[in-house]
């Protein structure tokens, strides 16, 4: 049997709730000789059976477990100018954004007497602006490099990537609202709308962006091998600058 359908087996196995750990020491001889190509045909294998949009996030959980170590190795090798290596320095950017967001709510929600001129609403708010930038980075992803990917096996992942990007949008967009609108609230009333927005925010695009780093990205390299590819791509990305690093704002120029 080809191995991509193998491999979808072994993961249906996992979807419906086997160890992951149990099926990857038994099925060891397998994964040794798996390209990440195959985990795109295992994939599209899996969409065909009926496969959800929550059953895929719980998988790409599956896939790195499995897969951890070529996903590393992939990602060793790439060039020090290669485009897909700037979207995952932008990527671990974001994870501080991330991070940062979820200090200061919990800062915000122990202050006293809170007003628009608290360093903890300042701090929240300088926080939000740098995760606007989250948007720019989709738009990118969305424009320039998901189309040229668009053509190859891991298009279905992208298409799966893509509907999650106008969900982030509208989260950011609620976070800057909520906060250039603070003095519509009552303090009291404001931290449980940021409390709510962040929580919902920061796994939301932890998922997202680890989805990307070990699936989307790693697969795209497997199969795409044609260098004129990545050359298109990287010219358009420079075109765009660093998201959120550069002094002007990196897109529509
Ligand atoms: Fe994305
Ligand atoms: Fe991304």
């Amino acid at each position: 049997m080809e191995k991509a359908r193998i491999l979808a087996d072994i993961l249906g196995r996992v979807r419906d709730g086997e160890d992951p750990a149990k099926i990857r020491q038994e099925s060891r001889q397998l994964l040794t000789t798996l390209r990440l190509s195959d985990i795109s045909k295992a994939h599209k294998y899996l969409l065909g059976s009926g496969l959800s949009l929550e059953q895929f996030r719980s998988l790409v959980y599956a896939f790195a477990s499995i897969l951890g170590d070529q996903f590393a190795l992939l990602r060793a090798n790439l060039s020090p100018n290669h485009p897909i290596r700037k979207v995952l320095a932008e990527h671990e950017m974001f994870e501080c954004f991330l991070a940062d967001l979820n200090e200061a709510n919990l800062d915000l929600q122990d202050t006293q007497g809170l007003t628009d001129l608290s360093s903890e609403f300042r701090n929240l708010a300088h926080i939000a602006g740098h995760l606007q930038s989250l948007d720019i980075h989709d738009q990118r992803e969305d424009d320039l490099i998901f189309p040229v990917l668009a053509g190859y096996p891991c298009g279905s992942i992208c298409a799966v990537l893509q509907r999650a990007h106008g969900r982030i949008k509208n989260m950011v967009g609620n976070l800057t609202m909520t906060i250039n609108n603070f003095n519509r609230f009552e303090p009291e009333q404001f931290k449980i709308q940021i409390n709510a927005i962040s929580c919902a925010i920061v796994p939301i695009v932890r998922e997202h962006i680890f989805q990307e780093d070990n699936i989307l990205y790693p697969v795209a390299l497997d199969v795409i091998g044609d260098d004129k590819v990545w050359r298109r791509v990287k010219q358009l990305s420079d075109d765009m600058g660093y998201c959120g690093f550069d002094s002007q704002p990196c897109c529509c120029t």
